[in-house]
């Protein structure tokens, strides 16, 4: 093992459950999701199916599906259950209505997916609402987002209300492109990035890795971010605990 392999990271934000969303169409394929994330050096995965205008998302039927491969899972890598909320029309209100049911592993953190196409005048007062009933927002890749006009001071706006970001890895290593890279890097400068997860959605395009983005962290910017950014904060997401502050570097 080499010396700077981590402790073990949790990814809060994977496709990883077959037959929900656009994710593993089998439990086989699953299983090979999985094996990838545990040779990568995660101990933990939150399941995050889509809930969407394209996937319904059932919360029992999440856990049992989650429970199912678990038992199929390797011993080492411990699976949770969550989901990935679409801020659209068709899936917020069912979310607003009972958003524990939709939080990542049942704790307060909720994971939302912004809308491609642009931001909707709404979602102040979406994340008032949710950060005043004990919810905190944690926006899935906020780098896809950031060329839209105006989303880089919102997203400050949000984050100094009580909102959280969550950066893919595969946006850091430049695996999704120059463009992602370079907003990924520019969310961190202004630091306004508290988790990096995988979004994994299969074993080889979209894969459930973290060490390349981690390790490129460690070498790039600091080794404590890395460490709060891909272990410690995503711990505090499982354990329903508050997260830490940056360090200092
Ligand atoms: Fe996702």
């Amino acid at each position: 093992m080499e010396p700077n392999f981590p402790s073990g990271f949790i990814d809060i934000h994977c496709h990883l459950l077959p037959g929900l969303d656009d994710g593993p169409a089998t439990p086989e394929a699953a299983e090979q999701m999985g094996g990838v994330a545990c040779t990568a050096g995660a101990v933990a995965v939150i399941s995050t199916p889509h809930a969407s205008h394209r996937y319904r998302f059932d919360c029992q039927k999440t856990a049992l599906a989650c429970a199912a491969m678990r038992e199929r899972m390797a011993p080492a890598l411990r699976l949770f259950s969550g989901c990935e909320l679409e801020l659209s029309l068709e899936a917020l209100p069912a979310g607003l209505a009972n958003p524990r049911s939709y939080t990542l592993n049942g704790s307060r953190y909720l994971l939302l997916e912004l809308m491609p196409a642009g931001l909707a005048p709404n979602l102040d007062r979406v994340f008032a609402q949710l950060l005043d009933r004990g919810i905190t927002p944690v926006l899935a890749h906020p780098e896809r987002s950031a060329h839209l006009p105006g989303c880089r001071e919102k997203l400050a706006g949000w984050v100094e209300r009580g909102c959280l970001a969550q950066l893919t890895a595969g946006s850091l290593t430049g695996r999704q492109g120059p463009r992602l890279q370079a907003a990924a890097v520019s969310l961190l400068r202004c630091r306004l990035v508290h988790f990096v997860a995988s979004d994994g959605h299969d074993a080889i395009r979209r894969p459930p890795r973290l060490l390349e983005a981690y390790r490129a962290m460690q070498r790039n910017l600091s080794p404590a971010l890395a460490e709060l950014l891909f272990i410690s904060n995503p711990r505090a997401v499982l354990d329903d605990q508050p997260i830490r502050a940056w360090p200092a570097f």
